[in-house]
């Protein structure tokens, strides 16, 4: 088992470059299995679900070679059999992107029910309402989702809500459809048009992403491709939170400044300078910290993602804060562990109101998953004396190397292996 140990109270200085996006990655990674020919994909992070994504796709049984430093030549065309091995799947929500991609390409496809974060209720409906749409029978049994089609014929699909992962899976499995899909209500985040990006590179015909409809021609083949994956808005909106939590002054590099508006607005209500330049940011801060209100919203709203992060800056804010959660009924798991490092933080429901502390301690805590691992290692940073952050593999399922880019920046922060007899009790 592995722990990060930080002493806190140092200011976080110099720049921190941003590695892709997770979020992107997941759902390309699994989307080169639709090419008819290798595919080589740049800007990977080395997070744990890259390594678990790409080894599904070897034990599968395609060729996967790393050519460099995030940087992976993949050649799908080897897979025969749709089924993703059972081990793997449960290991991350992502997993479930293999469902679209494997329907997509062979009509048929078997995946396990998806691990992930525990956010609160995560169905599946929708996207199994678009595999429906698109003429495809799905079946539940024993944990396993069967799904298969004669024939994939482009349809309507109309989500009940906004929702990333049913978007991408649509996507996915309309893309070699015959004739056209039409997703309305689609969700916008970065990370889909990036993908239709991808996939259009391949000489898919999507058109429409990052706009709530989205439609999409399908083509017959797809070639193999190169493609740079855009930089992670979450983990640049960490960076910043940190910065800000620490009253540093640090440039994030290579990010999307629009990406990032939603997070940048907040920040600068709380009393944050934040300067935008071509691709990058530069956080400082120079006055009193200050209470606002989030509410978390399908891009381009606050992200749900950087909920924790930024209640854990709001702890060191004057005055009250009101922190709502719009997507998941119980991403609050984090504010006990907040609480033993000296937060106010009261929750109802999907509210958080929390009285701002001006300090917080150092305590031993426990990430209970990977946004709330990241809020309290910013709260760790900003505390005075040690917090001891266990069960760290959360957290390193969407930082790439966040030990040594924190330490760049002047933080006192080792990881640890400690002795003891605790297994990943909760899936990736
Ligand atoms: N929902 C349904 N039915 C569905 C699908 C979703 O009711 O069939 C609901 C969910 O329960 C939730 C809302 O719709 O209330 C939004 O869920 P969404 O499908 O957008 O989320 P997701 O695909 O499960 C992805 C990211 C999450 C991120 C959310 C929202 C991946 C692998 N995961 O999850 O990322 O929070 O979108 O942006 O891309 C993270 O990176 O820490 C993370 C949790």
């Amino acid at each position: 088992m592995e722990r990060f140990v930080i002493k806190g109270g140092r200011r976080l200085e110099g720049e921190v470059s941003i590695s892709g996006a997770k979020n992107a990655v997941v759902a390309i990674i699994p989307a080169v299995i639709l090419a008819d020919g290798p595919c080589v994909l740049e800007n990977i992070p080395q997070i744990s679900d890259v390594a678990i994504s790409l080894r599904i796709l070897y034990e599968m049984g395609a060729d996967v070679k790393q050519l460099g430093k995030g940087v992976y030549r993949i050649d799908a065309t080897t897979i025969t059999d749709p089924i993703v091995p059972y081990e793997l799947a449960k290991l991350m929500r992502a997993s479930y992107y293999f469902l679209g991609t494997l329907l997509g390409k062979f009509k048929r496809a078997r995946v396990s029910m998806p691990g992930g974060c525990y956010l609160g209720d995560r169905p599946i409906d929708q996207h199994l309402k678009a595999f429906s749409s698109l003429g495809a029978a799905c079946t539940l049994e024993n944990g396993m989702i069967d799904i298969y089609a004669d024939s994939l014929i482009g349809s309507q699909i109309y989500f009940d809500k906004i929702t990333v992962g049913a978007t991408i899976n649509a996507i996915l499995a309309a893309v070699k459809a015959t004739g056209l899909t039409v997703i309305e209500n689609a969700a916008k985040e970065p990370h889909i048009v990036d993908l239709a990006n991808f996939l259009n590179s391949m000489g898919a015909d999507i058109m429409g992403a990052g706009t709530d409809v989205i439609k999409i021609r399908g083509v017959r083949h797809l070639k193999g491709t190169e493609y740079a994956v855009i930089p992670d808005q979450i983990e640049a909106g960490t960076y910043m939170v940190a910065a800000a939590a620490t009253r540093g002054n640090v440039l994030v590099k290579n990010v999307i400044p629009k990406h990032l508006e939603s997070i940048t607005a907040r920040l600068s209500k709380i009393g944050v300078n934040v300067e935008e330049f071509d691709d990058s940011v530069r956080i400082s801060v120079d006055g009193p910290l200050v209470k606002t209100s989030v509410k978390t919203m399908p891009h381009p709203g606050f992200p749900t993602d950087m909920q924790p992060q930024i209640s854990a800056l709001l702890c060191l804010a004057e005055g009250t804060s009101i922190v709502t959660e719009e997507i998941f009924n119980n991403r609050f798991r984090y504010v006990d562990q907040l609480r033993r490092m000296g937060a106010d933080i009261s929750v109802e429901g999907r509210v958080a109101v929390i009285e701002g502390v001006g300090k917080l301690m150092g305590a031993p805590v426990t990430a209970p998953d990977l946004r709330a691992g990241a809020a309290l290692v910013i709260a760790g940073l900003a505390a005075s004396g040690i917090t001891e952050i266990d069960d760290i593999y959360h957290i390193e399922r969407g930082y790439e190397n966040i030990e040594s880019k924190l330490r760049a920046l002047g933080a006192d922060i080792v990881k640890k292996s400690v002795p003891g007899n605790s297994v990943r009790k909760v899936a990736l």
